[in-house]
């Protein structure tokens, strides 16, 4: 149908243009024609007249001359006769002869003078006639026809044409649909039957050739592969569910075992004294991973972080989750103090969080760390090696606590397809350069068959520095490191959330949400409410957001016992001093502004530093007319994108930072930069005055590009690329060594 209108249209304004440009020039046409019979007419009018009008001149006698004038002109179409003396110039007429047209007047009128008089009544056909006696010129006969008539058969000319191109527009239209639909529904048929291998494969059947069989299968399997490699890779058909997920995993991946790894796990059993309750952590990696994990089944091997979780596992360390509705196994790695103390604490969050976030807090780099951090690296490998059923697993390696495993899993399991994710930013080669285990973290990052980023610009980091650091070949075109004779491709998965939520996220209307948070905080029910979830991480801009509030404050008053600011911090590697002192300086920042803007039982800032399960953040989100992201630097920042998809009400406004990746997707938001707090202060003041049908329309777009690009999406792109990269391995192991290229 979409084929067929692209021709129609194009050809319906051809069509048009055409009658637009051949309308007038029939008229022209026309007109030339009738005024040529007019002139011939006259002629005759005036030749048959000749005779008696002699007479009549011979006699003197007007009266009667003008009675001979009036019965010519009872023709419908000759309109007035006139007749001009040539001594003495006097004009014997009809009465309908034109008024203002002398005697003079009628010698502009002579041939191949202009022959239309535009007069009242409409346009006049002058003719005017030379009157003889014996090769003497006595005087002019003028002849004067009506037009009208002309300019009514021009009209009934101009829609007869323009009806004769409407009808041929219909037609070839017709025409043209039909054959394009029979011509694309042959072509379509035609290339289903070369898929299936009829096209190219009856022939030889029918004929019988034998020779020609084996090339006959070998097409069939080429054919097979094709399809294979194309259908889910035709991204824009997919909308990508949990289903999905799983044909690909059942499809591409021949049923492969999925093992995910990383630092923190999905659900942690906390001891609470007698019971034990199991806690989801505030973690992106969490948000992101959980929902793949139900959907592929497989192992998650993380650290047992939890004061309960030795209590849950089986014998070798494993444990069903989610609790009550199992669909996948975590495996529980367990660490001493010490061994946390000097991997999570020390090296990978005092050392690589600081150095790969631009956020002017100083890595801390000590040589017990490092060497912790190769030691747990090493733990989890030999989990993996224990988890993997195959020799080939596809093993997807999580974040900066675990850059040594690929490698470390590469010596056990050189078969493995091995998907590494950097959940943060990489930063540009000078800063990198300043950690004294580089070239150690790259090469074991390298041992990666796919290193994933979540923007462009942080692929470029990462090669930039394999650049600067290692001897390395590095291809900028396809995007690979040829080092070790092993090959990583580095690519960009900009990572997201599930959507649509979970249905227990949203069961509650928005208008539920909106009533019981400010009733839970002793607000009237029209108190506009801003939200902020967040670590307690001095990454996420917290204070800058607080300086903006004020200023806000500061600069509208209007908004001093009117506008509230929740903010959920969720605690965080509280061991490290950095992250006590900025707990710290949030509660008196906001103890500050809430003392100097506080009247009566009002405060701006409502502080909410505890744990909260995501079905509570939800309810937030939803309760909200603002959310604000405003992070010094993040690699994507997902609370952005969950604010998002909790609003199904298509309401609320999001004020985003422009140092988050999640900024490159989600444009609509007002983007803000968090150090300019008098940009921030306005941007908020923007978002609490922003007309409905305004958040609307952002909101829509941006949930629209959310549920396009959701997790599954993230992690199926990671899986066909994992897939493809499986396929062209095996076929190379049987191409014969001395045929390789390179
Ligand atoms: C970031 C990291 C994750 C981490 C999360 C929570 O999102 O990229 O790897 O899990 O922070 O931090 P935590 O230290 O509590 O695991």
């Amino acid at each position: 149908m979409r084929l067929s209108l692209r021709f129609i249209i194009p050809l319906a304004i051809v069509l048009a243009a055409i009658a637009y440009a051949v309308v007038p020039l029939v008229d022209k046409l026309t007109l030339k024609w009738f005024v040529r019979d007019l002139d011939i007419r006259s002629t005759l009018v005036a030749n048959t007249v000749q005779e008696p009008l002699l007479e009549l001149v011979r006699a003197g006698s007007k009266n009667k001359m003008v009675a001979f004038f009036s019965r010519i002109t009872q023709d419908e179409r000759l309109f007035a006769i006139g007749y001009c003396d040539s001594s003495q110039n006097q004009l014997v007429a009809t009465k309908t002869f034109p008024q203002g047209l002398s005697c003079r007047d009628i010698e502009r009128f002579r041939d191949p003078g202009p022959q239309v008089l535009d007069s009242a009544r409409g346009p006049l056909h002058v003719s005017v006639q030379d009157v003889e006696r014996e090769g003497t010129r006595i005087g002019r006969l003028v002849l004067v026809h009506d037009m009208s008539f002309i300019q009514r058969r021009s009209e009934e000319t101009k829609q007869y044409v323009f009806y004769f191109f409407v009808g041929l527009a219909a037609v070839v239209s017709l025409i043209t649909v039909v054959i394009a639909q029979l011509s694309w529904r042959g072509w379509m048929q035609g290339f289903h039957a070369l898929l299936r291998g009829e096209g190219l494969l009856r022939p030889a059947e029918k004929i019988n050739v034998p020779e020609l069989r084996p090339l006959a299968r070998d097409l069939r399997s080429l054919i097979r592969d094709v399809k294979s490699e194309y259908r889910p890779r035709d991204e824009a058909q997919l909308t990508w569910t949990p289903e999905t997920l799983r044909s690909i995993l059942r499809q591409d991946l021949r049923g492969d075992d999925i093992l995910v790894v990383s630092n923190r796990e999905p659900y942690i059993h906390v001891r609470r004294g007698e019971s034990i309750e199991v806690q989801r952590p505030a973690s992106g990696l969490v948000t992101a991973l959980e929902p793949i994990m139900r959907a592929c089944s497989g192992t998650w091997i993380a650290h047992g972080s939890g004061s309960a979780d030795a209590e849950v596992v089986d014998k070798n360390g494993r444990v069903a989750v989610p609790p009550g509705n199992p669909a996948y196994a975590i495996r529980r790695v367990w660490l001493t103090k010490e061994e946390e103390a000097g991997y999570y604490y020390g090296f990978a969050n005092e050392g690589l969080w600081p150095l790969c976030h631009i956020a002017h807090v100083r890595p801390i780099f000590r040589t017990g760390d490092w060497n912790q951090y190769i030691e747990v690296n090493r733990r989890f490998a030999q989990a993996v090696f224990e988890e993997a059923k195959t020799d080939d697993p596809i093993v997807l390696v999580q974040d900066y606590h675990l850059a040594l495993l690929p490698k470390m899993i590469r010596e056990k399991l050189p078969d493995a397809t091995i998907v590494t994710f950097w959940h943060i930013p990489w930063p540009n080669p000078e800063a990198f350069a300043i950690c004294p285990w580089r070239a150690e973290l790259l090469d074991g990052l390298l041992g990666s068959s796919i290193l994933g980023f979540h923007t462009q610009f942080h692929c470029n980091n990462f090669v930039d520095t394999v650049d600067r650091v290692l001897e390395a070949r590095v291809d900028r075109e396809t995007f690979t490191i040829s080092y070790g004779r092993k090959l990583t491709a580095v690519k960009r998965y900009p990572i997201s959330i599930e959507s649509p939520p979970s249905e227990s996220l949203i069961r509650k209307t928005v208008a539920d949400c909106r009533a019981d948070i400010r009733l839970r905080h002793n607000l009237h029910p029209d108190h506009a409410l801003g939200v902020g979830v967040d670590r307690m991480d001095y990454t996420k801009g917290i204070l800058e957001r607080f300086l903006a509030i004020e200023r806000l404050l500061e600069l509208q008053s209007r908004w001093i016992g009117k506008f509230s600011f929740v903010q959920i911090g969720a605690p965080t590697r509280s061991s490290i001093e950095q992250y006590q002192e900025f707990d710290a300086h949030v509660r008196a920042l906001a103890t500050r502004i809430n003392n100097r803007f506080a009247r009566g039982d009002y405060v701006p800032i409502i502080l909410k530093i505890e744990h909260h399960e995501p079905e509570q953040v939800y309810e937030y989100y939803r309760a909200a007319d603002v959310c604000i992201v405003s992070s010094l630097h993040d690699g994507m920042n997902l609370v952005a994108k969950e604010f998002v998809a909790a609003r199904d009400d298509e309401q609320g406004v999001l004020i985003l930072s422009q140092f988050t990746g999640a900024s490159r997707e989600l444009p609509e938001a007002l983007i803000v930069n968090p150090y300019d707090i008098d940009q921030c202060a306005a941007a908020l003041h923007v978002a609490l005055t922003m007309p409905q049908n305004e958040q609307r329309d952002r909101m829509r777009t941006m949930r629209g590009l959310v549920q396009e690009f959701n997790v599954y999406r993230w992690a199926g792109r990671m899986l066909l690329d994992a897939a493809s990269m499986r396929k062209r391995g095996r076929l190379l192991e049987k191409t014969p060594a001395q045929t390789r290229q390179g």
